[in-house]
């Protein structure tokens, strides 16, 4: 170790292009173009057109005058002006420069100046499928015999009076950096609580023991904490490839509770190399937020009423940063050569590992494992959390061992009906918390 040479310290530029980069044709860029990905709020489309940039690709996406969605490449396929300025039409959108007027599905409708011809038939505007669900916009980039099928989460309907309130939040960086902050856990009681200052509640800035487990989805991350005569486990969903599912972020860790079900549901959605999108859902229901806490009216576009996921104040913002600041600050693509990973950095290694598995897989002509066809029935999901009394565990590997029974059992319930799963798991885990 030579301390004060930085001038011989190694340092990286080498970006991790396998998982970090994303255009069409770039190893991660096809593997994300495997999947639905939302892309705008349903709230965004005023009448107008929508530029987007989408895995690097510029588009426009628009509503016409009969409701239907389009998703066209932004340059007109004549000579190439945006259709940023098309005008809306009854069918379709029409480029402003000469008017050709293109479908939703990129067909071209109409070449006013010479009305036939053979482009018109023969050629179409770039287009991809889109669908809408409870307030965003979800759009297909990939090939279509590969399209998946749309997954609907159990968590999205945990109790008849589940209300998904959407919500998307820009960041200057690479999607990967932002996906891998929730199997990074480790984080919390630190810029959350014990560094920034409390930014949740103040029961989060107990240091947590981890479990990690695989899933059919992905990952499932468990923090346990033991305060006052009650053991406290989360376990949050990590979903392949960029989803992620939280429970609430407003606990106190002071109230016996048993709750299986997201508080949020998040996609990352790179808008190119550099730049992101956090997109999703905030749910409301009775059992999730017994208190009224959250507030529907901090929900939207470049809002949420969770701490830290937009930009600070520019007077807090290096006082009390927040997971915006820290995932900014890791640069526009963080380099993982300059990294130093520690064992609570387990779950960000088995994020990447399952990630590069993934996408070599895909590589090598395989389609992408983790499930694309889903059943009609909701997909479960394994986002959890549990406070419950309990006796202060013997020791640590007793305490340990507890957070990795509660995976296997998330994990097990599964299999249960979803009506019974709840029950099974409280049943469950109650008998594990006796055993301590
Ligand atoms: S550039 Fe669009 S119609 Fe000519
Ligand atoms: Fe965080």
């Amino acid at each position: 170790m030579n301390t004060l040479d930085g001038y011989n310290q190694p340092l990286s530029t080498q970006e991790d292009v396998e998982l970090t980069h994303v255009a069409r044709g770039t190893p991660c860029g096809e593997y994300l173009r495997r999947f639905w990905h939302p892309i705008a709020l349903t709230e965004e489309l005023a009448g107008v057109p929508l530029p987007l940039r989408v895995l690097g690709e510029d588009l426009v996406l628009f509503r016409d005058k009969r409701g239907e969605l389009g998703l066209l490449f932004r340059h007109c396929a004549h000579r190439g002006t945006s259709l940023e300025f098309g005008i809306v039409s009854e069918r379709g959108l029409r480029c402003c420069y000469h008017g050709w007027l293109y479908d939703v599905d990129g067909r071209i409708l109409e070449t006013p100046a010479q009305p036939d011809n053979p482009v018109r038939r023969n050629a179409c505007q770039g287009a991809y499928p889109t669908l809408e669900y409870s307030g965003l916009i979800f759009a297909y980039l990939g090939p279509q015999d590969e399209r998946p099928t749309f997954p609907i989460y159990d968590s999205w309907s945990a109790t008849s009076d589940t209300e998904l309130v959407p919500f998307k939040l820009s960041y200057a960086c690479n999607w990967l950096q932002i996906h891998e902050n929730t199997a990074d856990p480790m984080h919390i009681p630190f810029l959350h609580g014990r560094v920034s200052g409390v930014q949740f509640t103040p029961g989060f800035s107990e240091l947590p023991l981890l479990s990690f487990a695989n899933t059919p989805l992905g990952i499932v991350v468990n923090s346990t904490r033991y305060a006052e005569g009650r053991l406290w486990m989360r376990a949050a969903d990590v979903i392949f490839p960029n989803v992620a599912q939280y429970p609430p972020a407003f606990e106190t860790g002071e109230e016996e509770r048993l709750l299986l079900g997201a508080w949020a549901t998040r996609w990352v959605v790179p808008s190119d190399t550099t730049r992101s999108w956090v997109i999703g859902f905030r749910h409301f229901n009775t059992r999730l937020d017994p208190h009224g806490q959250g507030n529907r009216e901090e929900i939207g576009l470049e809002k949420v009423d969770f701490s830290g996921q937009t930009p600070a104040a520019p007077e807090d913002r290096q006082r009390s940063p927040g997971d915006y600041e820290a995932m900014i600050g890791q640069g526009p693509i963080a380099i993982h050569a300059n990294e130093h990973l520690l064992s609570s950095d387990r779950g960000v290694a088995r994020l990447r590992k399952l990630l590069r598995q993934q996408v070599s897989s895909l590589q090598a002509g395989n389609t992408p494992e983790l499930p694309r066809v889903y059943s009609e029935q909701p997909v479960p999901t394994y986002t959890y959390e549990a406070l419950a009394p309990a006796p202060l565990p013997k020791d640590p590997a007793s305490f340990q061992r507890i957070g990795d029974q509660t995976l296997d059992l998330l994990i097990e319930s599964a299999t249960e009906t979803s009506s019974s799963r709840g029950e099974w798991l409280q049943r469950k885990i109650g008998e594990l918390i006796r055993c301590l």
